[in-house]
């Protein structure tokens, strides 16, 4: 494999590394950090990631439990989980997989989770005080898009960033935190006027449009840092990213594959945000 594709396994396995170094330490002081993931009816794609995160606690050795609940549950009955979870001891981070069925209000069950158990953070509260530059939990994919940036070694402050896409879960907060980084941050979306030439300016590119292979290598500077958040199912069966990767690998500086980066970091830091939430949890 070329230098500058991102290797993903070696990444997250160092990471992953690091946090069961430190979930041994809790252990040998008798406390074990705890993780409830939520599933909601049936969804396959929903289905494998609940199967992946639980696989990675276990990997770890963060204790977790998978609650999984007929499509046909009402809001109140979800609603009553949460509230237990939130009450609980043993778990301390509480994530609920997305999409949920329409009769489910996402809101009203994300609001209902304690901001504190928020590993997901997608709490307003946690939105707001990652937008205000205060201590919160980090959304898992745009805490991942970072790490994963400033382990290529690359600098990220008073670079030019372009991220495309502005999805709550995405784009509108790894926007926030390159801003944190001190990044000079444009987002581009579905209205943007001259979207190849903005893009081709940036020294990172983050694409999170959910379009498959929608960047080609007329987006990209040479160069440039290119992280693609997008995994989308071809007709042929095969996943692709947002970027084309084969036209833009030439062009590109370091660049992640799709899949094998993106995606195991984010549950790498899930695992670090059950960590964290359990460690402040417990003082
Ligand atoms: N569905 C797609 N991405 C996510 C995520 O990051 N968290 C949750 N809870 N559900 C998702």
């Amino acid at each position: 494999m070329s230098e500058h594709i991102i290797n993903g396994k070696q990444l997250v396995s160092d990471i992953r590394g690091q946090i069961k170094e430190q979930v041994d330490v809790l252990a040998a002081e008798g406390f074990r950090p705890g993780l409830a993931v939520i599933l909601v009816g049936e969804d396959p794609a929903s289905a494998v990631y609940v199967r992946n995160k639980a696989k990675a606690c276990e990997q770890v050795g963060i204790y977790s439990e998978v609650h999984r609940l007929p499509a046909e549950t009402s809001q109140s009955e979800l609603l009553e989980l949460v509230d237990k979870l939130n009450r609980s001891t043993d778990i301390h981070g509480i994530l609920v997989q997305l999409p949920l069925p329409n009769h489910i209000s996402e809101d009203a069950v994300i609001d209902a989770i304690a901001v504190e158990k928020d590993v997901d953070g997608f709490h307003p509260i946690n939105v707001g005080n990652l937008s205000i530059g205060k201590p919160s939990l980090l959304p898992c994919t745009p805490a991942g898009v970072i790490e994963i940036i400033k382990r290529t070694g690359k600098v990220i402050s008073g670079k030019k960033a372009v991220v495309i896409g502005r999805s709550n879960i995405v784009g509108k907060p790894v926007s926030m935190l390159l801003l944190r980084e001190n990044a000079t941050v444009t987002i581009c979306h579905s209205r943007t006027e001259n979207m190849k030439e903005l893009c081709r300016e940036a020294d990172i590119l983050v694409v999170a449009i959910g379009k498959p292979k929608f960047v080609t290598r007329e987006f990209v500077k040479p160069g440039a840092v290119v992280i693609d958040v997008g995994i989308n199912r071809l007709e042929d069966g095969k996943l692709a990213g947002d970027v084309d990767f084969d036209d833009v690998v030439d062009i590109a500086g370091p660049i992640t594959p799709v899949p094998g980066v993106v995606g195991p970091m984010t549950i790498t830091m899930l695992l670090q945000n059950t960590v964290q939430a359990a460690s402040a949890l417990r003082k």
